[in-house]
This record gives C-alpha cells, structure tokens and sequence, in this order.
C-alpha cells in the first residue's frame, strides 16, 4: 500500500505542538544542562569583541524558556521567542518568579522577528543565542532577522548539541542502533511537505553548523568552537533517513575553528532511563508511530542498561557558532 503523509512534520517541532507544561518539564530535565563556564565564554567574547554592554539579551527558539532563564542572571532584561505557544506559556510556570520579573516572551517565527512587535527598547539586542535550534531554520532569513534586532557590536551566538557520548563504544553502538531505529519509525520523510526540513536538520548536523553562513558583510570575529566532534552532532546514523545528504562549508575566509577533544565537557551522570528520556525528547511522539514495534526499543533500552551498569558519565558533541554583529 502506498503511503502518502500530507500532514506537514518537520523536526521536532510539529511533534512538539500541541505539548503542555508536562511535556516541557520532562524536556528540560532530560537535556544536557550547560556548564556555567558554556556562558562565561560567550559573555568573555562578547567583553572582548563587542561593546560589551549587557541590556537585552534574546533566546531565539526559546521553548519553555529553560536558556533565557540562564541568560537572566548576567543580561538586565531578556527575551525568548518561538513559534509554539504551548511552550511559551509553559515557561512562566518552569522559571522562578524572581527571574520573570526581567522576563518577555513573544510568540514568533526566528525569521519574521522584525516585524514581530517587539517594543523598541528590546530590540537593541546585546546577545542573541540560538540553542538546540538553528537547523530547524531558514537560516539566510533567521540572519538577516537577527541582524536587524541587533546592536552593532553585539554578539551572536549560536549552538546545537548532539548525541550522547558514553565511555564505552559498546554503549555508542547501542545508542546509534536505538537512535537509528527510531529514526525509521518516522519515516517516510521524502515527498512529504516535511521533507525541506529533515533535509535542513541533517545536512546542518552533518556539517556541524558549518552549512550557516555568516557573511563578512554583516558579521565580524567569527569563531566556531566544537567540542567531541569526532563524534557526530547527527542523533542518528545516516541510515535512519530515507534521502542522502551531505556536509556544506559555508565558513568564509578568516574565520577561526577551534576542535576541542574534552570528554568533561558538560559532563552529565546517565543511566539508560536517561538515554531513553533524552531520546523520547529529542523525537516526540515516536511511540505512537511504533505501534507494536516499541518492544524493539524496550529491548536495546535493557541492552544498554546491561552495557552500562548503571550511571555512567557522558559528554555530548556540542558547536557554538560566534559572531560579531557590524
Ligand atoms: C529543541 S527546542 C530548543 C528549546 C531551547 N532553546 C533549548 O535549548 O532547550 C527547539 C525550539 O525551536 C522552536 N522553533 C522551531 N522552528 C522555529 C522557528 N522557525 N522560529 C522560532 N522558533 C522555532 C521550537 O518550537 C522549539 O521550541
């Protein structure tokens, strides 16, 4: 039989649609949190390259809030943005009352955030941070949006964390078939109105963001810093699609890479429930598409516990994209 979705699914956020404040918490907790020191060295480069003033700072694709909340304590006022309400009303419920305070959220696409009505005052943006969002974007539009919201020497940062990275290649292997197989579940991507985006998600996690241009026009100092990317940023094999994608180098010339190898970075104590918590977020609603074929993923969930023992220390592949705003 053929099967045709007309329903547009993009990743994660269609799935994510619709989620209440039950979903968003359980999402928090099951992500890796950044180290304090991920923000010192975005607020270090911001010092070192920018004007340094710290007034409004926007989390672009904010969900619940739980980055803008993070970014409160160093910015006097911040705002989050997304296009799912859902989220947003989630987060005064997420973010302690003391935070809120120097807290707003807006409801709007990252690329029509110009004419999103935000107040004057808030769009004199000092930093404006992307996490876990940018290859879910119209990236040449997001930047021209943000370009526009931002203060000439303010900084952009943008970054996206992968997959799990256990001490014991046995457990990555277990990972990558899990990841892989639920992967399949959500198929068929291609000739689905969601394939444009599962084609931007992977061909951007498969190039580690290096597929973002940030034109020297507009955008000066620019770093990209990857943490454990000889590990892939991708959650899963490329098996899991059913269209071929390659990496794109879109990095202009005098743009600084740094590879780090740092297998403390945002060092998290895991178990396998863990895994399978960080798993169900990153790909929402995959149960229901298993059917009777969940029992697969309970299986490799047992074989992983077995290979793991118990909590383990994991890292993640991480890159964080800088740049100053002209
Ligand atoms: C994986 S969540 C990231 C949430 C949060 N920033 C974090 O780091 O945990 C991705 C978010 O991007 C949002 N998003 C997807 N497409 C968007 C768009 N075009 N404009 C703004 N937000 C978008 C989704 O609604 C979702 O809340």
């Amino acid at each position: 039989m053929s099967h045709t979705s007309t329903r547009l699914e993009t990743p994660f956020t269609t799935a994510a649609l619709g989620s209440d404040v039950s979903f968003w918490k359980s999402y928090i907790a099951s992500r890796p949190t950044p180290s304090e020191d991920f923000f010192r060295l975005i607020n270090k480069y911001h010092a070192n390259h920018g004007d340094g003033r710290m007034e409004v700072a926007h989390d672009v694709g904010t969900g619940p809030g739980n980055i803008a909340a993070r970014l409160a304590p160093y910015y006097d006022q911040v705002v989050g943005s997304d296009v799912n309400e859902q989220a947003l009303d989630a987060a005064p419920k997420l973010i302690s009352p003391d935070l809120l305070k120097r807290m707003t959220f807006i409801r709007s696409p990252a690329e029509g955030l110009v004419t999103a009505g935000l107040p004057t005052n808030l769009q004199q943006t000092d930093l404006l941070v992307v996490s876990e969002c940018m290859p879910l974007l119209d990236a040449p539009r997001a930047l021209e949006a943000f370009h526009a919201l931002m203060r000439p020497g303010g900084t952009l940062a943008i970054y996206f964390y992968g997959r799990p990275i256990f001490q014991d290649p046995v457990c990555d292997a277990i990972y990558d078939r899990m990841a892989t197989r639920i992967c399949r579940f959500l198929l068929p991507f291609q000739g689905t109105p969601g394939e444009p985006f599962h084609r931007r998600g992977a061909e951007g996690l498969v190039s580690y963001l290096d597929n973002i241009a940030l034109p020297a026009s507009d955008w000066e100092n620019v770093e990209r810093h990857k943490w454990n990317c000889d590990y892939p940023l991708l959650f899963n094999s490329p098996e899991g699609f059913d269209f071929e994608f390659h990496p794109v180098d879109r990095r202009a010339e005098g743009e600084i890479t740094h590879d780090i190898v740092d297998r403390e970075f945002w060092a998290h104590d895991w178990d396998a429930d863990d895994v399978k918590a960080y798993l169900d977020s990153v790909y929402p609603h995959y149960r229901s598409q298993a059917g009777e074929k969940y029992a697969e993923i309970e299986a490799m969930r047992e074989e992983l516990r077995a290979a793991m023992g118990g909590k383990q220390k994991v890292t993640f592949s991480v890159v964080l994209v800088l740049g100053t705003r002209k």
